[in-house]
């Protein structure tokens, strides 16, 4: 089993932080590739908080992968699907004792207006930004996601860059998901949080 408490580089997960979300759920949004599980996950560990990714909760709900369900009901169902689940877990995440978590959400949800609301309701929204030729390579190494299984890969990475961008520059926070270590881009969400919901300087840790 991989050991989750020691980065790559060798140097062990810092010590826990108070969450400046409180009970708004932290909603990770951004293309595929960007993260969102990887740094949502280590992110939460660092909150101590409760963690949830909105495609393997759709997964389990349908009882088939991802693949699957647009396979079989097609990509409009798969959305009108996302978009319940989304905003059930919302609701729970953020009425839960105690309450907020993080939420990785899949590339298409934030595009959905009722899903930005109720983002918005619930939850502050963290874009994970990254440029398309990482992108590529960090989806290259799975094969699950159905956009990319037609067609030219980096074609359709670019289409979707160009019509996702502006609308998840739409989010509360903006953080650039460089290639550097997972701790790292988890500090950088950590700080920009802190700087969100405590403008004067107010510390939470
Ligand atoms: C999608 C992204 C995927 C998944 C589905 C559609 C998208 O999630 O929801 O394949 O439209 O960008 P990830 O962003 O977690 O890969």
């Amino acid at each position: 089993m991989e050991d989750d408490s020691i980065e790559p580089g060798g140097a062990s997960i810092p010590a826990p932080v108070s969450n400046p979300a409180g009970d708004r759920v932290i909603v990770l949004i951004g293309l595929m590739g960007a993260g969102k599980s990887t740094i949502g996950k280590r992110l939460a560990a660092r909150l101590g908080i409760n963690f949830l990714d909105t495609d393997a909760e759709i997964e389990d709900a349908a009882g088939m992968t991802i693949p699957e369900i647009f396979e079989k009901h097609g990509e409009p169902a798969f959305r009108r699907g996302e978009a319940k689940v989304i905003e059930r877990l919302l609701w729970d995440m953020h009425h839960a004792k105690p309450p907020g978590g993080v939420l990785a959400t899949g590339g298409g949800a934030y595009m959905r207006p009722e899903t930005r609301d109720n983002i918005a309701k619930y939850g502050v929204s963290v874009w994970l930004r990254a440029d398309v030729e990482m992108l590529l390579k960090r989806v290259a190494r799975r094969n699950n996601r159905p956009l990319l299984k037609q067609g030219d890969a980096r074609e359709t990475m670019m289409r979707l860059r160009d019509e996702r961008y502006p609308i998840y520059a739409l989010a509360d926070i903006v953080v650039d998901s460089v290639e550097a270590p997972h701790e790292e881009v988890v500090d950088m969400v950590l700080q920009k949080l802190q700087e969100y919901f405590f403008p004067d300087g107010e510390r939470v840790q």
